[in-house]
């Protein structure tokens, strides 16, 4: 069963009810959302393992501990994932981004790919999903299949807020990617909205409305 870990840093949660006040305007909003994706990625890289190398220092040569797999993906839901990439691409600078488009397909209601760019050797890549807000887990579970379909070594999935609803989606359909949230809010609305949430993250994000 996915794992699921709630970061309840300090730092964390005061940025998060900053981005949640509506008086939060489009340029304080964007920076808040890159600096909750890199005080995240912090946790989210936790466990990555390490492996023991020689270093020789100006004094010295001895062991030291570097990842054991550098090699790393950032992929952004589009649109409003993009929010979050570059603070996680400032903490992991040597990750390969990909890119996934999902749209809602009028008949079926679910999220259907219209665009994916994943790193070519994603098959040897520990890949982290970002995207502000797990509401249904629709368009995350479609995109975890999308990589999981290209061979991702290992999948973590990275949000800012949740709904219940959401986490219980994406361990019913993926049980083997942990998931990083910053909040697990009460629930959604008849409109499938985050309650008490942020809004739309993505209008938020880019002053769409
Ligand atoms: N997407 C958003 O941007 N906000 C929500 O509350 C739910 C989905």
């Amino acid at each position: 069963m996915s794992k699921v870990t709630v970061i309840d840093h300090p730092l964390v949660q005061h940025k998060l009810a900053l981005l949640r006040d509506k008086e939060t305007g489009t340029k304080a909003f964007r920076e808040l959302v890159s600096e909750l994706a890199m005080l995240m990625g912090y946790e989210v890289t936790r466990d990555l393992p390490l492996q023991e190398v020689e270093v020789e220092t100006p004094i010295t040569k001895a062991a030291f501990k570097m990842l054991a797999n550098e090699k790393l993906a950032v992929v952004p839901i589009l649109r409003a994932g993009l929010g979050m990439a570059d603070g996680m691409m400032n903490l992991i600078p040597h990750a390969k981004m990909g890119h996934i488009g999902l749209y809602r397909n009028p008949d079926t209601l679910m999220p259907t790919g219209y665009y994916c760019k994943l790193p070519d050797d994603i098959c040897e890549r520990d890949t982290i999903i970002v995207d502000p807000m797990l509401a249904t887990g629709n368009s995350a579970i479609e995109a975890i299949r999308l990589i999981k379909n290209a061979g991702a070594k290992t999948i973590r999935l990275v949000c800012l807020i949740s709904a219940p609803e959401g986490i219980y989606a994406i361990q019913k359909a993926h049980p083997d990617v942990d998931i990083y949230v910053a909040s697990i809010d009460e629930k959604l609305n008849e409109h499938g909205y985050i309650v008490p949430g942020l809004g739309d993250a993505g209008d938020r994000l880019f002053g769409t409305k």
